[in-house]
């Protein structure tokens, strides 16, 4: 069985999309994907051979190869413009490695990118709509007492407020998201020795506006 995480990636996907895994690993979303008919074909990548070779074998127990093609390679560096892809599905990777995947030209082809960073969600969000991309989706879950974000991202240009990118324009009025970011907050200042007086203040003023941005869903 697909795991949660895993799961509400694939809520995002619609079968006309023409979509690359990049960093797929062990393409547990990939091979769910096709035997399912989400997508009738798609194409998986990852730049590193051991990795790529456990999502091979999955694809070939599950009698998927001619539906899902493998390829080696860093990021969109495995496309050519025969291939038609339009949506982009990266997940389990930090912010940095996936925006260097992206800084490629094949991107203008791209309408649709579904993505779960592990971290720096403000530069993710960014970065993303300045290239002329909107945030058309956000999730947050807990899998297996972790904690994960996805953004959906479609072409169309719209202007974020500082907070929205922050929190994001969907997570904003999420408050179980808005809550467990005052928790971490919370924790961190606790754990924040005395004199460091600036970071304390930092966070202080992160709390109050957390504060506020879940009264004002009230
Ligand atoms: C933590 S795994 C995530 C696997 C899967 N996407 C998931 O969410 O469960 C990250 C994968 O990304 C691959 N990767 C990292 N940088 C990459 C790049 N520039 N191009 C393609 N794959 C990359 C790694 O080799 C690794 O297999």
């Amino acid at each position: 069985m697909l795991s949660i995480r895993l799961e509400s990636l694939a809520r995002h996907i619609n079968f006309n999309d023409h979509i690359i895994d990049i960093g797929c690993d062990h393409a547990l979303l990939d091979v769910y994907l096709v035997k399912n008919n989400v997508v009738k074909k798609m194409i998986v990548s990852d730049i590193h051979e051991n990795a790529l070779n456990t999502g091979k074998d999955n694809i070939q127990k599950n009698n998927l190869s001619d539906r899902i093609e493998a390829r080696l390679g860093d990021g969109l560096s495995v496309l050519t413009d025969d291939d038609k892809i339009d949506t982009i599905l990266i997940s389990g990777m930090g912010t940095s490695t996936i925006l260097k995947i992206l800084d490629n030209p094949y991107l203008n082809k791209i309408d649709k990118l579904i993505i779960q960073s592990n971290n720096d969600h403000y530069e993710l969000r960014e970065n993303i709509t300045s290239r002329g991309f909107s945030i058309k989706a956000e999730d947050f879950l807990v899998d297996n007492n972790k904690h994960y974000i996805n953004i959906v991202f479609v072409r169309g240009n719209k202007k974020y407020s500082k907070k929205e990118l922050k929190y994001g324009p969907v997570l904003i009025h999420n408050k179980n998201y808005l809550n467990f970011e005052l928790s971490n907050c919370q924790k961190i200042y606790n754990l924040i020795p005395r004199m460091k007086l600036r970071y304390r203040l930092k966070l202080k003023r992160e709390m109050h506006l957390l504060k506020n941005t879940i009264k004002e869903n009230d």
